[in-house]
């Protein structure tokens, strides 16, 4: 159920590229198959995920910025200072939060996914603002923390096993008030992964040892068509330190 509503989402963006729907339809489901054959199996693995970028098997990529963040950066709802998006893929989201007073760091442990991201944010506007990092997000160790930490299709691609760790990471990497912006999804009931299903008490289990607290929890109506109703947006800060 929700492999279908992650690798639809591909069919979309496919779409605008111009291929019928039939080749499309085909495609999505071949290219899903064969990248779950390149990952092995396991979302942890590192030299799958690289495969899966050098070889442009990348289903979940959305093709442009996530519609949620394009709205908050134009609302002017996010905060300024540092920002980490990990996980970022093609790095559309930390060209778009970038800006004279948000400097935006890009972290994924592929290679070659941080190069397609660099060049496409060499001829953005602020690319100056924007700092792109290979790394694996449970082992870097920055020299500041984050202001604002954003989050979108990692908690799901991740080791439900894992999901402690990354709670831990994210108190270490946050500054005291620091905020915790995460786009939950899958929200479904689906046994397989990835993308693993999300719940907010998901969530909420694990980062509530480390003191963080939900401050917004909504629907998120800006979702793309096949992801609608199996997203919400997530704020959380720490209430004790
Ligand atoms: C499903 S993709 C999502 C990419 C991007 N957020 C998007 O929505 O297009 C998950 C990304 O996380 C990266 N990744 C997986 N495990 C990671 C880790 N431990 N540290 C950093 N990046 C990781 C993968 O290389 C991949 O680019």
């Amino acid at each position: 159920m929700a492999d279908e509503i992650f690798y639809r989402a591909s069919v979309q963006v496919s779409n605008e590229g111009g291929r019928n729907s039939t080749d499309i339809n085909v495609g999505s489901w071949k290219e899903r198959e064969m990248t779950w054959h390149v990952l092995g199996g396991k979302s942890d693995y590192p030299s799958g995920w690289q495969k899966c970028w050098e070889e442009d098997r990348t289903p979940w990529d959305l093709g442009h910025v996530t519609p949620v963040i394009q709205h908050l950066v134009q609302t002017d709802a996010l905060p300024k200072g540092r920002i980490l998006i990990p996980g970022c893929g093609r790095g559309y989201d930390v060209i778009a939060m970038a800006s004279s007073q948000r400097n935006v760091v890009g972290l994924d442990l592929s290679e070659a996914a941080i190069t397609k991201a660099k060049k496409l944010a060499a001829s953005s506007a602020n690319a100056n603002s924007t700092t792109f990092i290979v790394d694996d997000f449970f082992t870097w160790q920055p020299n500041e923390p984050f202001e604002l930490i954003f989050y979108y299709t990692f908690f799901c691609a991740i080791d439900p096993k894992t999901r402690p760790a990354w709670a831990s990471r994210m108190a270490e990497l946050l500054k005291p008030d620091g905020e915790l912006l995460i786009l939950m999804f899958p929200i479904s009931d689906h046994v397989c992964g990835p993308p693993y299903k999300v719940s907010v008490s998901d969530y909420e289990e694990v980062l509530a040892p480390f003191g963080f607290k939900a401050i917004s929890i909504t629907e998120n109506e800006h979702a793309i068509e096949f992801r609608k109703g199996y997203e919400k947006l997530g704020r959380w800060k720490r209430t004790s330190n």
